[in-house]
């Protein structure tokens, strides 16, 4: 039986983020061994090998407190942060707002968490053999230089992070996006890199050093982009080396709403975002041609949402919003379903089907 359709009200009479609070001090205590996935849902990308291609979006676990229970709870990798090197405490709350009657959420956290370097003690404690756990960074508000921020969260967090991805799309950190125009995103991309190689691990083929050391780097972009935008950054992520695109982050767009908070400022999630977050997708499919894996992410809630993303060229996907709605097994009811999606269209692995729909 599922329990959450009985929770969810009670949980939805609670504040927003009080009822965030209130589930990550229960998944604490959660039973954290991850459970068995099918063998055709195992897919590769940069080195990795993830059991699920259904994976926890950045911004649920900030702080990387409950990374493993989510592991347990069937998602096959999960990426905590976004974590800025100082702590911070974010804009002033309300700051988080349910919009039930859109399936959806308004947030303007602002990068609330507690800093890279409590964040960094909790993951070396972990187990690694029990999953994939990718680290979010981004930049303080108020640092006079956002690229050193970025190089200081990849030379910090690499030695705990099974990929570290680069957060320029937050809407809520004032300019942060502009870090996505072409002559800063190369900055920032090439001092990354440098930060990257600099840690002792280069990386041709022929290497011996542990991939480890030197986690992949993921670039994480907005849904919000104007013509020629996927090209460009597509480009220079390959240019650079980036070892995949997320796409997306939450939209400042507003598509019609009928909730009551649906005119609070800032990123919307969840299901109105989800036509917006397949077009940016198959944008980046279009100007990648496959010269790069993307994982999708904005309004996936189903089994049909993840296979299209797959379809139209992402090997992973992640979810935050729809978890809020549909409760933690919906990592699971996806992976099983899209097992059998794999068998009824007759491919044998993600990978197959990946940019199917061409
Ligand atoms: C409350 C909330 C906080 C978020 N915080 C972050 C964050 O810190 N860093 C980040 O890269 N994305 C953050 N996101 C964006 C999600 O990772 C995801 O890209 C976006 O919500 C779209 O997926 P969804 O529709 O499944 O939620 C946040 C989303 C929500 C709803």
């Amino acid at each position: 039986m599922r329990i959450y359709p009985i929770l969810r009200p009670l949980i939805f009479r609670l504040d927003a983020e009080r009822a965030h609070h209130m589930t990550i001090a229960a998944l604490n205590l959660m039973p954290k061994r991850p459970p068995a996935f099918p063998g055709s849902l195992t897919t590769s990308i940069a080195g990795l090998g993830f059991p699920s291609p259904v994976g926890l979006a950045a911004g649920f676990d900030k702080d990387a407190e409950v990374a493993e229970a989510m592991l347990g709870l069937g998602f096959g990798f999960v990426e905590v942060g976004t974590l800025t090197p100082l702590p911070q405490a974010g804009n002033e709350r309300p700051r988080l707002f349910r919009l039930t009657d859109d399936r959806g959420v308004i947030n303007r956290l602002g990068f609330n968490n507690r800093g890279q370097a409590d964040a960094l003690q909790r993951l070396a404690g972990r187990d690694r053999s029990r999953g994939i756990v990718g680290v979010n960074i981004g930049a303080n508000k108020d640092s006079p230089d956002r690229i050193a921020d970025y190089v200081a969260g990849v030379r910090r967090m690499s030695a705990v992070a099974d990929y570290l991805t680069i957060n320029i799309s937050s809407p809520n950190t004032p300019g942060l996006r502009q870090l996505q125009d072409e002559g800063a995103l190369r900055a920032l991309l090439a001092a990354v890199q440098e930060a990257r190689t600099a840690g002792g691990a280069p990386r041709s083929e022929s290497e011996s050093v542990p991939r480890t050391a030197s986690p992949p780097i993921f670039l994480k972009v907005a849904p919000d982009l104007g013509e020629g935008e996927p090209d460009q950054i597509a480009r220079v992520a390959i240019q650079h080396n980036v070892d995949a695109i997320i796409v997306a982050n939450t939209t400042v767009s507003r598509p019609h709403l009928s909730s009551r908070h649906g005119g609070e400022a800032g990123g919307l999630s969840g299901e109105p975002l989800r036509p917006l977050a397949l077009d940016a997708l198959r944008r980046f499919r279009a100007a990648s041609g496959g010269g790069i894996p993307l994982i999708a992410a904005g309004g996936i809630g189903s089994v049909d949402d993840a296979w299209a993303r797959i379809r139209a060229g992402a090997s992973l996907v992640q979810l935050y919003t729809a978890l809020v709605y549909e409760g933690p097994g919906i990592a699971r009811r996806i992976a099983t379903g899209l097992a059998h999606k794999l068998t009824e269209h007759g491919f044998a692995s993600i990978s197959e089907a990946v940019g199917s729909e061409t």
